[in-house]
């Protein structure tokens, strides 16, 4: 047998001997600790007016949970509906948890400047920072179209005042 062969074939049994362990051991005997977000239905897409915001609370009624939803009237980053337009994001600032509410500004699809240092987020490009004292992107909420109904179903993003977006 050539080295390069001898190497090749050791290879492939290392690989081998390591994904039984790791089947034999860890993933059978411990149990799933996943967390899923509430399904939750927030509006119809009929109802829906480009540059209107919705608000809503999501994913529970706790602190900082107060979102908003908005027909843009053009493409974005996780956007629903026939044209892509449809998108969802929490509502407090990332920075310093300034309220956002209000601030959502039609000609630049943004939201903000933040009351208190004056972050701006971009709601066509899942709600990066425009401009401003944050450094993470806005929470969006994420959602589901059925039918004509519209659904939010999880959040990209650390919600801010949490530890964990699902705080039971
Ligand atoms: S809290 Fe919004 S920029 Fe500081």
């Amino acid at each position: 047998m050539s080295r390069r062969k001898f190497l090749l074939t050791s290879g492939v049994s290392t690989a081998t001997v390591m994904v039984t362990m790791n089947m034999g051991t860890s993933l059978a005997d411990v149990p799933a600790m996943v967390a899923t977000y509430p399904r939750k239905k927030i509006a119809k897409l009929s109802d829906l007016k480009n540059d209107k915001p919705v608000d809503f609370e999501y994913p529970d009624k706790g602190a900082y949970a107060q979102s908003m939803l908005v027909k843009l009237g053009q493409e974005a980053g996780g956007g629903i509906g026939p044209q892509k337009d449809v998108v969802a994001f929490n509502n407090f600032c990332t920075h310093q948890g300034g309220d956002l509410t209000g601030t959502y500004k039609a000609d630049t699809k943004s939201m903000g400047a933040c009351p208190l240092h004056l972050s701006t987020y971009d709601l066509t490009r899942h709600g990066i920072l425009i401009s401003g004292q944050a450094y993470q992107s806005l929470p969006q909420v994420l959602l589901e179209l059925k039918g004509d109904d519209i659904y939010a179903v999880g959040v990209f993003g650390l919600i801010f005042g949490r530890y964990d977006n699902l705080q039971g």
